[in-house]
């Protein structure tokens, strides 16, 4: 009876006052140049003042009114230097009592979001050296956590209908919570890096889920773009059930609802799945899901979140020794957007962490999900500093060729690096070369391996026995296991490997 009745009045009365769900102690709100967005619902037609305030002084006072239609009220906050604790205070005026709430313990900051399938969901007590990640978890109490629950939703939904662990202080216990729930290993340690480099406070926003496709995280807009079916029947050919790998349901619940907040950047870790599915499409999607993140999360922010932010992922690592198919050769190619690197002309302002030699034959939770995720995050923050902070000269790529020159006369290939190489190991078949009269797209290639032969500072020299035609094509460590831990060919003196690569050698 108390109950009914409660709900009847609050629905006359209008919207609860509240925050957004994702505002609560102990966050990292957005520093600037981006002035952190606040919002939350309120009483139709209502005034909420919002009021930031260090050591019981309010040092900056906003207004709105709260929306007739959405029930929704946001202020833009000036924007802030790194530093706090700063508590926030927000006051509804209406007909009715006024109303008002408090936040403590809110730190301005960068704001990352880490988004993707299982590697990303891994947690810290899946990953080797675990407990000792775990047990350091108090030496960084200005790294914050907060992790989104796993919903679907076929429509856009404007908050998050549930949240696994709202903003919290990081501790061994919801760093390890358990296998494949909170917190990200990756999330987590590139937040710990990124504190350890900068010296502020670091909000960690996790919104993942294992097992799900890219589609499930495209919006329409996305989709459509690629030529996917928007239509969810026309998706599910045989299965009439819905899943996770529906088209737009993770972006509709688990994305959407964030597109308000100011952030910094996104880190991505998925594409497992898109080696069974729409894997030659992964060159559209992906570009066109970082495209469309960019422009919808600039908007939702009011245009705090810069049109262009920085773009974080990671290449596929390994899963089975198999030669038959290579797929996941193919998606770590589309990764790139075809061109082997990042960031590059169609995926600017992006970086990437190779992880293809960092295989784990015996990992328990399955060779597909490696546990050594420290030298990802490694390889991944030098990319932030680089794209994301504009750290000049510090190096964040592996070797890439610059140029192939084939010695026809004397069957030899030279490929030549920018980089000063470091040769680890010779190898028979880890390069390949395709051989045919001319290059042609319609003839599929018959790759034959081409035996490492020698190497100095910038070539590695090779050999293409039994090539009696032109050779037309040459790549690079292109299987879905192509090496052993840490012991591909050929790195830089940073240890950053070379990442997989197929090109044309006429030109
Ligand atoms: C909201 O503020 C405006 C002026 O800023 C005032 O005219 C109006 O009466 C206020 N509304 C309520 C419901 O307090
Ligand atoms: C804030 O709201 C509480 C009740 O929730 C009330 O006791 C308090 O006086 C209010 N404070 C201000 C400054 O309005
Ligand atoms: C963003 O804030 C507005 C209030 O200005 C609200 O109506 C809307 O639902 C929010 N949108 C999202 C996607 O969260
Ligand atoms: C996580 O998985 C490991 C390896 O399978 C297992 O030993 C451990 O008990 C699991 N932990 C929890 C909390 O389920
Ligand atoms: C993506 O890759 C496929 C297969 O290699 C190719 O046919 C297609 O043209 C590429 N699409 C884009 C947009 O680059
Ligand atoms: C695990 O810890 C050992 C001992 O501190 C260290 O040598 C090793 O590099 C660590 N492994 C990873 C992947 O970080």
């Amino acid at each position: 009876m108390a109950a009914c009745l409660l709900l009847l009045l609050a629905s006359t009365a209008g919207a609860t006052f509240r925050f957004a769900s994702y505002y609560a102690d102990h966050m990292v709100l957005q520093k600037k140049p981006a002035g952190a967005v606040v919002w939350g619902y309120g009483e139709a037609g209502a005034n909420v003042t919002v009021s930031l305030s260090r050591d019981c002084k309010v040092i900056m006072k906003k207004m709105a009114q709260v929306e007739e239609h959405s029930e929704a009220w946001k202020v833009v906050l000036d924007p802030m230097n790194h530093g706090g604790p700063y508590s926030m205070k927000a006051e509804q005026h209406s007909k009715g009592e006024p109303k008002n709430l408090t936040l403590q313990n809110i730190y301005f900051g960068d704001v990352w979001l880490c988004s993707g399938q299982s590697n990303m969901v891994m947690t810290v007590s899946q990953i080797i050296n675990a407990s000792k990640e775990l047990s350091e978890a108090p030496l960084y109490p200005y790294v914050r956590l907060f992790t989104a629950s796993l919903i679907q939703s076929k429509v856009e939904l404007q908050d998050l209908a549930k949240i696994d662990l709202q903003w919290s202080i990081p501790t061994a216990e919801n760093l390890g919570h358990g296998n494949f729930s909170y917190f990200s290993a990756v999330c987590w340690l590139f937040g710990r890096s990124l504190y350890e480099t900068l010296q502020y406070p670091i909000g960690l926003v996790e919104s993942a889920w294992g097992g799900t496709p890219i589609e499930a995280w495209s919006s329409g807009r996305v989709l459509q773009e690629c030529g996917l079916p928007r239509d969810v029947r026309r998706f599910l050919r045989p299965k009439l059930v819905s899943g996770p790998e529906t088209p737009s349901v993770l972006w509709n619940a688990m994305i959407h609802p964030l597109l308000n907040m100011s952030l910094m950047g996104v880190i991505w870790y998925q594409g497992e799945n898109n080696a069974f599915l729409n894997t030659d499409l992964y060159n559209c999607t992906f570009p066109a899901l970082i495209a469309d993140w960019r422009r919808a999360f600039h908007s939702g922010s009011e245009g705090q979140t810069q049109p262009l932010f920085a773009f974080g992922f990671v290449q596929l690592s390994t899963f089975r020794r198999q030669h038959q198919d290579d797929s996941f050769a193919r998606i770590r190619w589309h990764q790139t957007a075809d061109f082997g690197y990042a960031p590059n002309k169609r995926l600017p302002n992006t970086f990437m962490a190779v992880a293809v030699d960092l295989c784990d034959e015996h990992s328990p939770y399955g060779s597909i999900h490696p546990r050594d995720k420290q030298n990802v995050v490694y390889r991944l923050h030098l990319g932030a500093r680089a794209v994301a902070y504009g750290e000049k000269g510090l190096v964040f790529q592996g070797p890439y060729p610059v140029k192939v020159v084939v010695d026809e006369a004397r069957g030899l290939i030279n490929v030549m690096y920018e980089q000063e190489i470091l040769l680890l190991l010779m190898h028979d078949h880890i390069f390949e070369v395709c051989c045919s009269p001319q290059l042609s797209p319609q003839e599929p290639c018959q790759w034959v391996p081409a035996p490492m032969v020698s190497a100095s500072s910038h070539t590695v020299t090779l050999s293409s026995p039994g090539c009696r035609d032109t050779v037309t094509r040459l790549r690079y460590a292109w299987a879905e296991w192509p090496c052993e831990y840490r012991r591909c060919p050929l790195y830089n003196r940073h240890l950053l490997p070379a990442p997989p690569f197929v090109m044309d050698t006429l030109r």
